[in-house]
């Protein structure tokens, strides 16, 4: 059932809220504590469907898992020891959690059906097949879900040069690496975020990086011996990005957001707004369970636009549809630059922002992979905007509709659960003018 949601015109927001777990650490804590041997205790995981779904899929392989006062106990299996699944692996919306499997089950000797919803079934997964199947595993079906990926407990290293500069690869080759013997090597031509490597090494796993220039080689020893381990997840900077904007273009408005990982592969947007002239802190900076945090202190203020270059995508991909709302109440035209990644997310974030910008009464455009958006002090907004099963573009046209002059109505925001459950509560509790009982305008 769709969840529409209407989004009006607010007055300053104020308070300090948290947003939930990062999603990306969230998927890696289960897939490393299932991988490993004795019991991994993770406190703050995200609990929405995306993670939920990579959960179950463990589950369905043999890994126990039960959660006590919102803290998850995961009873590893070690390395190529998971058990084939009976029925199918349903990944629901979540790339992130079937591409990192895709790693996992490639080293082991099974067969697994692999399915998700819509949007997912319309996502290129070639990339992280094609390694797989270098190093050994077989798929059935085509480079879209459905299909059933046959792994091996005999796959070959390789060297692998990314393409694409990917998370999501990088992660699905190294964790397939851990099942191999020799060693596997990742090339990236830029930085991608790095949890991967970081939770590899804290699980007991060998790994090493060597940077050259933006190039990053990284290598990881197979036949590896993880062992299990504590893992407190800190707030999502994905998530918590929504509540930034919200706090930057509402005038008046003070929000802290508290607990945030700023590992510097994800704070590309931050770096982004700071150059907008943002009035943004991160306070009390502190680290916790090995990644930095600090609590984000944002005050509203006149922004202007700036050029965001190519080589920052990595360091912000999600984060552009929301980017873009921010833009278009800045001062001037921003452009931002090599987004052919965005056409690949769970929608074509490049047409599905232009598009609920045009319907708010915003110009944007796009030149190739450069998405462009004249800023302007008035939003008419009035318009419906189309979420295409996405959560990050229902999230960030919600928050234009907060300085938007007519209310802007998000046709379904359901899918905001597979990141940011709680997203509308959460944002009213600041001030945020939200209505999604379904009632009409
Ligand atoms: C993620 C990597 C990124 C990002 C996604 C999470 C990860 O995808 O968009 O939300 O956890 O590795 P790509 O690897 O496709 O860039």
């Amino acid at each position: 059932m769709p969840r529409p949601l209407i989004a009006r015109k607010s007055t300053a927001l104020s308070g300090a809220l948290r947003v939930p777990g990062d999603k990306s650490i969230s998927h890696r804590a289960l897939i490393f504590g299932a991988l490993s041997i004795g019991e991994t205790h993770i406190s703050g995981l995200l609990e929405s469907a995306d993670v939920l779904a990579t959960a179950h899929a463990l589950q369905q392989m043999g890994v126990q898992m039960t959660r006590e006062d919102g803290n998850w106990r995961v009873v590893g299996v070690g390395c190529g020891g998971l058990a084939p699944p009976e029925g199918p692996l349903d990944f629901g919306n979540a790339g992130t959690g079937v591409r990192l499997m895709m790693g996992v089950i490639a080293g082991h000797d099974f067969a697994a059906e692999l399915i998700g919803d819509e949007s997912l079934q319309r996502r290129p997964m070639g990339r992280v097949l094609d390694p797989l199947k270098q190093m050994g595993a077989e798929v059935h079906g085509g480079d879209r879900l459905p299909l059933t990926l046959v792994g091996s407990g005999d796959l070959a290293p390789i060297t692998y040069r990314l393409p694409v500069a990917s998370a999501q690869v990088k992660s699905a080759i190294l964790l397939a690496g851990l099942m191999t013997p020799g060693e596997t090597t990742v090339i990236e031509p830029e930085a991608t975020r790095d949890h991967t490597e970081t939770m590899m090494r804290h699980f007991g796993a060998e790994v090493r990086i060597e940077q050259v220039t933006a190039e990053r080689s990284i290598t990881v020893t197979g036949e590896a011996v993880l062992h299990g381990r504590d893992v407190e997840v800190p707030g999502d900077p994905s998530s918590a990005a929504f509540p930034t904007a919200a706090a930057l273009i509402c005038p008046g408005s003070d929000v802290t957001i508290e607990n945030v990982l700023v590992n510097p592969t994800r704070t590309g947007l931050y770096d982004t707004l700071a150059e907008m002239g943002a009035d943004l802190r991160f306070e009390n900076e502190r680290r916790s369970g090995g990644e930095k945090v600090a609590d984000l202190r944002v005050r509203a203020g006149k922004l202007k636009a700036v050029r965001v270059p190519p080589e920052r995508a990595p360091r912000m991909i999600d984060e552009y549809p929301v980017l873009a709302v921010v833009a278009a109440t800045a001062e001037g035209e921003t452009r931002m630059e090599g987004l052919a990644e965005l056409r690949v997310k769970e929608s074509d974030r490049l047409a599905a922002t232009i598009a609920g910008l045009t319907a708010c009464g915003v110009t944007a455009w796009a030149e190739g992979d450069t998405l462009v958006v004249r800023g302007a002090e008035r939003i008419p907004g009035g318009g419906t905007v189309e979420t295409h099963m996405d959560h990050r573009i229902a999230m960030a046209f919600a928050v234009l509709g907060l300085v938007a002059e007519q209310p802007v109505r998000i046709d379904d925001t359901a899918m905001i659960d597979t990141s940011f459950p709680g997203f509308a509560e959460r944002m009213r509790a600041i001030g945020a003018d939200f209505d999604d009982s379904g009632g009409s305008e």
